[in-house]
């Protein structure tokens, strides 16, 4: 989708070229900044009780008289803030679904000064709007005609308009992709087809990739990984994708995604109910993804590494068992209690792997534990790091992208629950904190590394009516990355 801005005055809202106009209405007063014949007709609208100025109402108004383009909608939102004028957008997107129009034109009325967010808000928006998962569903309705959005804006705020649709336009990229790449089936996604993805990536973004197979895992001593591999017929992958924006000899971001492309639980087994949601358990490498092809599309002046251990967790007369006990790349020994505590795994080799990078700061996304879906429900990732200035950071990136994260604690305390009687450790502590025992684990493998945890386990997907991937948290890693770029040092 093309997103532009448009400097307009009040009278050239009424009359701008577009197959539909949505206008959002801020707070709960009929704004000043919205032209006679909109007025009339908002007027009319809420005389007849068709709409309450209250956040989340939405009207389909069709054509009007004296508004130029022939489809007219209007959607409330709350406040000023990007998060109300984003929820109001998504309303009013909703009524104009499945509707004819090519072009849309946007217009935030009693918004005041148009700010990046907003911009970025309309043009996420409209991403979300638009995708549809089709791949293995011939089934699927037509693909929405929505092909343009036009936000129109003063000439004062044209800069921040600007800036902000280009990097929400990123967004959107990078979060589609990493939609499409989360929604496929496990058959269809499997570790094998998840490196094709990235090798696809780095043809048309001109990144490094590099796909290291079973010979060269073993070769690079991960044996971590490579227990939770050993119980598929799909042989693992390792990719490595390299942005390379800013000198050579600076340090880069990189960015560790778990991508177990459907995850049984192996020998210790997962019930049925809702196993197929486990198809979604490489959302941590399909955000890695979509944040280098974000960052990649921006050009951001900064060095970007992505790693991605990519296997399935199986059973089978080959899987690791109870008790197996591994060697992980650091040279650690691993006894594996739980094989369904499988990210942990995978992503302490590649963190070890990280560190020949020499990387200014690491960060892992992972959908790593049921603990953390019940710590923070579904609306805010999980953040561990022992590190204040890089927790502020990364808060701050999820707040800007409305993508929000929560820290979590990382006390010396929850260590203990790790320790084992026959190896440096166990994979699992009790089920009390397990989120942030899991983090712990992770941590033991980051004593040379500036290094954060994200846990996506609650928000990288929706079950229900509405399953599918939501591509988080892209926007959390863009926001976050470009920063960086722009010479942030946390
Ligand atoms: N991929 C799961 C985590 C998960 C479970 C995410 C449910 C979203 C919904 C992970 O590999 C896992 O199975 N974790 C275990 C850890 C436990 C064995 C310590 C869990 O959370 O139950
Ligand atoms: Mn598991
Ligand atoms: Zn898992």
């Amino acid at each position: 989708m093309d997103f532009r801005h448009q400097p307009t005055t009040l009278a050239g809202v009424a009359s701008v070229n577009a197959d539909a106009l949505l206008v959002v209405l801020v707070g709960s007063k009929v704004p000043s900044e919205l032209p006679p014949p909109l007025v009339k007709a908002l007027q009319a609208a809420l005389k007849q009780g068709d709409l309450a100025l209250d956040g989340g109402r939405s009207l389909y108004l069709g054509s009007l008289p004296g508004v130029k383009a022939p489809r007219v909608a209007f959607a409330v939102a709350a406040d000023a803030s990007a998060r109300a004028v984003k929820a109001a957008l998504s309303q009013g997107l909703a009524q104009l679904k499945g509707l004819g129009g090519r072009q849309l034109a946007v217009w935030l009325a009693g918004a005041g000064a148009l700010t990046e967010a907003h911009a970025e808000a309309v043009a996420t928006a409209g991403g979300d709007a638009v995708y549809l998962y089709r791949h293995t569903k011939p089934s699927a309705p037509a693909a929405s005609k929505l092909a343009r959005i036009t936000l129109l804006c003063t000439r004062a705020d044209e800069a921040a308009v600007s800036y902000g649709l280009k990097r929400g336009s990123a967004i959107v990229a990078g979060v589609t992709l990493a939609r499409e790449i989360a929604n496929r089936p496990g058959n269809h996604c499997t570790p094998t087809q998840l490196a094709e993805h990235a090798q696809e990536l780095a043809r048309t973004m001109k990144l490094k990739a590099e796909v290291l197979g079973r010979k060269e895992i073993e070769k690079l001593g991960m044996g971590a990984f490579l227990a939770v591999a050993q119980g598929s017929e799909e042989p693992p992958r390792f990719i490595v994708l390299r942005y390379d924006g800013a000198a050579a000899h600076d340090a880069p971001v990189v960015l560790v995604g778990k991508g177990i492309t459907f995850d049984t639980g192996g020998i210790s087994i997962k019930p049925a109910a809702e196993m197929d949601e486990m198809k979604f358990d490489m959302g941590g490498a399909a955000s890695v993804l979509g944040t280098l092809r974000a960052v990649a599309q921006m050009k951001a002046r900064v060095n970007l590494v992505g790693l991605i251990p990519a296997c399935e967790n199986m059973p089978s007369g080959r899987a690791v068992k109870p008790g197996d006990v591994v060697r992980s790349l650091s040279g650690r020994t691993v006894e594996i209690l739980n094989t369904d505590a499988e990210g942990r795994l995978i992503l302490c080799d590649a963190l070890a792997y990280a560190e020949r990078f020499k990387p200014r700061v690491v960060i892992d996304i992972a959908t790593l534990t049921g603990a953390c879906v019940i710590a923070l429900g579904h609306h805010r990732s999980g953040l561990f790091t022992p590190h204040d200035a890089l927790a502020e950071a990364l808060a701050r990136a999820g707040d800007a992208a409305l993508d929000p994260c929560w820290r979590m604690p990382v006390d010396a305390e929850y260590d203990e629950a790790l320790k084992s009687n026959f190896a440096d450790m166990a994979n699992v502590g009790p089920r009390a904190g397990g989120a942030i025992t899991a983090a712990m684990f992770l941590k033991r493998f980051t004593d040379k590394l500036r290094w954060a945890h994200l846990d996506i386990a609650g928000t990288a997907w929706k079950s229900g009516a509405q399953k599918g991937a939501t591509g988080r948290p892209v926007g959390l890693l863009t926001h976050y990355v470009l920063a960086q770029a722009e010479g942030g040092s946390a």
